[in-house]
């Protein structure tokens, strides 16, 4: 099988590994990396468990082949919580609102929230609500996942 070069930074630490060029960046992370916070639920595109920062912007890992992620900055949920082990404000936001029952789709959820809310820093609740439309969730019922996203960003704009 033919195989290519591929590096980039994951959570500031450098990867590079031969690989398939049909190798999807959510395997990448999972198995070359060994980083499995980052979820695969549909594999194409439609349920957000999968997200991932890349130079910033949230994707989705399972549509993005690491290839292209050559040289780029990615950063997955592992890399959210402080060297200390504390929480970012999103994280501590869903554990205090109960935004999760299983947990499966919540590191999507919490790496979307995080790109939407540096980038809105005062959202609206239906902004909220629409920013995390892209990510499916099979338990809560969503509300209390928009009840963590409120308090986070409520938590955001006094911290
Ligand atoms: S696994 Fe990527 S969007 Fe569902
Ligand atoms: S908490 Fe189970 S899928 Fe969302």
């Amino acid at each position: 099988m033919h195989e290519v070069a591929v590096a980039m930074n994951v959570n500031g630490q450098r990867r590079q590994a031969m690989v398939e060029p049909r190798l999807t960046l959510a395997d990448f992370i999972r198995h070359r990396c060994g980083l499995t916070g980052t979820h695969l639920g549909c594999e194409h595109g439609v349920c957000g468990a999968c997200t991932v920062l890349v130079d910033g912007a949230a994707v989705r890992a399972c549509l993005m082949f690491a290839v292209q992620a050559d040289g780029r900055e990615v950063t997955t949920v592992e890399a959210l919580a402080g060297p200390d082990g504390e929480l970012s404000v999103v994280q501590q936001a869903f554990r205090d609102a109960h935004g999760l029952q299983c947990g499966f789709c919540t590191p999507g959820f919490v790496v979307s929230l995080t790109a939407f809310l540096r980038d809105h820093p005062d959202p609206a609740d239906d902004e909220l609500r629409g920013a995390l439309s892209g990510n499916l969730c099979r338990c809560t019922g969503y509300q209390g996942i928009l009840n963590a996203a409120r308090l986070a960003a409520d938590a955001g704009r006094t911290a």
